[in-house]
């Protein structure tokens, strides 16, 4: 009989719609889901790109009635969760639509628990066991990305700022995850290039960091490397033509399995990344692009044979392994330069004497505990080190 210990889950739950044009099938998926009065989550950037107007358009002719809640910010506040839950009672809604980037999808995941739960949101943070608190059904809710990276839509967790703490919250439970998401390169195609390659660059990295995390996950594993692969075919495209709506279609798909794969565990990447966004309002995918390199060459003496895999999918020829793993982090930095984003912290305004304070912070993050090679604090330190100026 084997140990519950040694037990691990393997889950893939979410149903995906793919395809251009798919934005308008939420009508008929939230009519799936018993949805008669939609509350749409987005925000003033989302509409005044155009991209809700097929979406109410397709409601609309469906007769799902739907109201919108447009107030959240690039990092959302709990005043703006709540403010769009109460939106949600006052409209006597029952099913939530996200339309946007991952703050936003973060924002309509958390509306349904705003809605059903009682406040304040600080009593559900997962570093406090939050999630046990967390019980269903929670309303249905269909998530349409705008962006190709976070994953949000096909993910278990919202982030939000707590007012009385001012700390960014990380809410999980299985129950927030959407019951639809729906992939259509269209609604990306007005993403710009900066942005795309940043993006781009954060689904790279979860998909890199899944696949070396420690653990025995095969089927995130081999999601993983799709990932790597389809980045490495297409993220350049995206980012020199957006309205190439096959390899934004293909970021989505990346986005979408770097976070599915993700579910196995991230690295030291994403704990050096997050102070940089925290402390310095870095973009968290160009802080992970700015860091993954080195983080490949720190773990490259433990997992040799991983990292020469994900070279070959990033497309470096060598018959030879150890040459494929040595040239990984060169082949990151290519893409890196090829869509166009800086290579170095300094450049972001980030000095020698920040760089304890963050790698106190970094070691503070619990990602770089899965990390294939343990990370002391001085680690983290010569890692921000290695990506302080441009090699
Ligand atoms: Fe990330």
């Amino acid at each position: 009989m084997t140990d519950t210990q040694d037990l691990v889950l393997w889950s893939f739950p979410t149903r995906v719609l793919f395809g251009e044009g798919a934005a308008t099938q939420c009508s008929v998926e939230a009519l799936r889901l018993g949805g008669r009065r939609a509350l749409l989550v987005a925000d003033e950037g989302i509409e005044a790109a155009g991209l809700l107007g097929s979406i109410r358009g397709a409601l609309d002719a469906a007769g799902v009635v739907h109201q919108s809640a447009l107030d959240i910010s690039s990092n959302p506040l709990e005043s703006e969760v709540l403010s769009a839950a109460r939106a949600y009672d006052t409209f006597n809604a029952d099913i939530v639509i996200g339309v946007g980037g991952g703050s936003v999808l973060d924002v309509a995941k958390l509306v349904r628990l705003a809605t059903t739960h009682p406040a304040p949101l600080a009593q559900y943070d997962d570093a406090i066991g939050g999630s046990k608190s967390i019980s269903g059904p929670l309303p249905p809710m269909i998530a349409i990305p705008t962006t190709a990276g976070t994953g949000s839509e096909v993910g278990r967790s919202g982030v939000v700022t707590i007012q009385a703490t001012n700390r960014k919250t990380v809410i999980f439970s299985p129950l927030l995850l959407p019951d639809v998401a729906i992939l259509d390169a269209e609604m990306t195609q007005t993403m710009p290039p900066m942005m795309t390659a940043a993006t781009g660059m954060d689904a790279l990295t979860h998909c890199v960091e899944a696949y070396c995390s420690e653990g025995d996950h095969p089927m995130a594993d081999a999601i993983a490397l799709g990932g790597v692969r389809l980045s490495h075919r297409s993220l350049e495209i995206a980012v020199e033509n957006g309205a190439n709506l096959k390899a934004r279609g293909e970021m989505l798909k990346a986005g979408m399995m770097g976070a599915v794969a993700f579910q196995k565990g991230l690295g030291a990447c994403h704990s050096l990344a997050h102070p940089l966004s925290t402390e310095f309002g870095m973009h968290h995918g160009l802080a992970n692009a700015i860091c993954l390199p080195a983080v490949l060459d720190f773990n490259r003496s433990t997992i040799s044979d991983r990292i020469a895999e994900i070279a070959r999918q990033l497309g470096v020829r060598s018959d030879d392994a150890n040459t494929l793993s040595f040239e990984c982090a060169g082949a990151v930095r290519a893409l890196r330069s090829a869509v166009g984003l800086p290579s170095d912290l300094r450049s972001q305004g980030i000095e020698e004497n920040d760089l304890p304070r963050l790698a106190a912070l970094a070691f503070a993050d619990p990602c770089h505990q899965l990390n294939p090679r343990r990370c002391s604090q001085d680690d983290l330190l010569a890692l921000y080190r290695a990506c302080l100026d441009d090699v």
